[in-house]
């Protein structure tokens, strides 16, 4: 097990404004590992994937709450949640898929695999009428120098 280093967990209505809101705070809360641009920008995206899709999708017949948690592992390694409790996959496998999309013609089906390139590892748990569960994990690099 990787100790925890720091932790922090956010809850919010599952309203498309706050997509940006989860996105922005957890790039503040990196900060303090002194990522490089690129890194919080991959981050950010699988972020916005993650958040998006539990609003367009978990919680597409009606409001509900998105919980997003952030540790910070030893070894600069960031572990995200992203939780709803919304409707739920009933096949991960195929949801998983490049261009799967249960969505309209604005989506392409391309959040999962966006996620899997921006990240070292995208673990799906999820169950009709429960909810989904997304973990994250990203190693950070860093810039030059700045690893204690
Ligand atoms: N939190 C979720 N709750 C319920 N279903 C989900 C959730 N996340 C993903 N899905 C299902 O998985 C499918 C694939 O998701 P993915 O993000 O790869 O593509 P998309 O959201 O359909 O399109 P895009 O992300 O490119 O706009 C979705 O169409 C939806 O059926
Ligand atoms: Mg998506």
């Amino acid at each position: 097990m990787l100790t925890v280093q720091n932790q922090m967990r956010i809850k919010m209505e599952s309203r498309s404004v706050n997509e940006g809101f989860a996105r922005q705070a957890v790039a503040a809360f990196l900060t303090q590992l002194d990522p490089t641009m690129e890194e919080l920008s991959d981050i950010k995206t699988v972020v916005s994937e993650a958040v998006t899709n539990s609003i367009v999708h978990g919680y597409r017949d009606r409001p509900g709450y998105i919980t997003v948690s952030v540790r910070l592992l030893e070894g600069r390694t960031v572990e995200i949640k992203v939780r709803d409790q919304g409707c739920g996959i009933a096949d991960i496998e195929q949801a998983r898929q490049p261009m799967f999309t249960t969505g309209d013609d604005t989506r392409s089906g391309m959040g999962f695999t966006i996620m899997e390139s921006f990240t070292d590892r995208v673990r799906v748990r999820s169950s009709p009428g429960r909810g989904t569960l997304v973990t994250l994990v990203r190693t950070l690099a860093g810039r030059q120098g700045a690893r204690a």
